[in-house]
């Protein structure tokens, strides 16, 4: 496991998200509803949109373009189901927050 800096904590705020790219992997890094961070793939598993343009409300990730929505806890697709987000490995240091890009890689749907 390689942990590489990824932001801070007062980068994204609690129901907020924000996107960042690290080691040449697009990131999107939803905080919810109480404080926890979650980092997933930036790009949508259906098409190639950047799920930062799409909205959050603390709980569900909805892509802008054909409206998939995405459990932020889990990444998993609430409509339609039979999808997921990846997930990259958190770790918080201080204010510092890092992720582990190894093995992670975007996954994609049927379209
Ligand atoms: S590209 Fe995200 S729902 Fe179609």
């Amino acid at each position: 496991m390689a942990f590489t800096k990824l932001c801070t904590l007062d980068d994204v705020w609690e129901g907020e998200m924000e996107s960042f790219q690290v080691d040449g992997h697009e990131v999107v890094v939803a905080c919810l509803e109480g404080g926890d961070l979650k980092a997933y793939q930036g790009i949508c598993p259906h098409q190639d949109i950047p799920l930062i343009e799409g909205k959050f409300d603390g709980k569900t990730l909805i892509c802008r373009a054909h409206q998939w929505v995405f459990d932020a806890c889990t990444g998993k697709g609430i409509n339609p189901g039979d999808c997921q987000l990846a997930s990259y490995p958190i770790r918080i240091e201080g204010d510092q927050v890092f992720i582990d890009t190894d093995d992670v890689k975007p996954l994609f749907a049927h379209t």
